[in-house]
């Protein structure tokens, strides 16, 4: 089986934790890319999806899933019922590393409004430590120095992302050579320092259910 086949079997299955009549989250990447397609044959069945990125919200609205706002949703609920989406690497914690694709802010946000996170992996995403997949910071270009300062100290060797800029306006940093032993630690400590608007350490917003595709099937961490 192909990684493709594996990422496109984990989507699949994602779909069983969409509830009918509520609004979800929807991540970034070729994973949940392969969701939303799936998803398409359910789009009469949920309210809406809030995207992470505006890459997802195009894709969302070419199938005719309405794509809403995250602070319109909210005041039609209390919160999202799940947020689906993939990542870079996973811990046995469930702790995750994402940012890849450079969305990682607002899936963290969207994350943070949902109920639950299942996220949709293959198994070459399982590691015993975070860090072998390079940790991407967002930040506001001004602090680029003073970010890459910190990620030194931490171990890591910072590089900049070049020709890409966030959604937000902003640059990624992927901190290199990392060994996240405290996921919550780094997570906590990358936040401390002015100019990081996120980093993807997701250990605060870590995945409730983690969908790992094996070559035997999808197994639920
Ligand atoms: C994007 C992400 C993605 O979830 C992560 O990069 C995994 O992507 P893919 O499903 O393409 O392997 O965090 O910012």
């Amino acid at each position: 089986m192909t990684q493709d086949e594996m990422k496109q079997q984990v989507a699949e299955a994602a779909l069983e934790y969409v509830q009918a009549g509520t609004i979800i989250g929807v991540g970034t990447g070729s994973t949940a890319n392969m969701f939303i397609d799936a998803l398409a044959s359910k789009k009469d069945d949920i309210l809406g999806a809030v995207a992470s990125s505006e890459v997802t919200a195009t894709r969302l609205a070419g199938h005719g899933i309405p794509v809403l706002e995250l602070n319109d949703a909210l005041t039609q609920v209390d919160s999202l019922s799940v947020y689906i989406d993939g990542a870079d690497e996973f811990d046995p914690g469930r702790n995750l590393t994402k940012g890849g694709g450079g969305a990682l802010t607002r899936e963290k946000i969207v994350a943070a409004a949902s109920d639950q996170f299942i996220c949709i992996v293959d198994q070459s995403k399982q590691v015993d430590y975070l860090g072998a997949y390079p940790l991407p910071i967002e930040v506001i270009p001004m602090a680029e120095e003073l970010v890459s300062g910190v990620a030194i100290e931490l171990g890591g060797r910072p590089v900049v992302r070049t020709g890409f800029t966030t959604d937000n306006g902003n640059i990624i940093i992927d901190v290199h050579d990392l060994k996240i032993t405290d996921a919550l630690a780094v997570e906590d400590r990358l936040n401390k320092v002015p100019g990081v608007v996120t980093n993807g350490v997701f250990a605060h917003q870590g995945a409730h259910v983690v969908l790992m595709a094996t070559p035997d099937g999808v197994q639920v961490l």
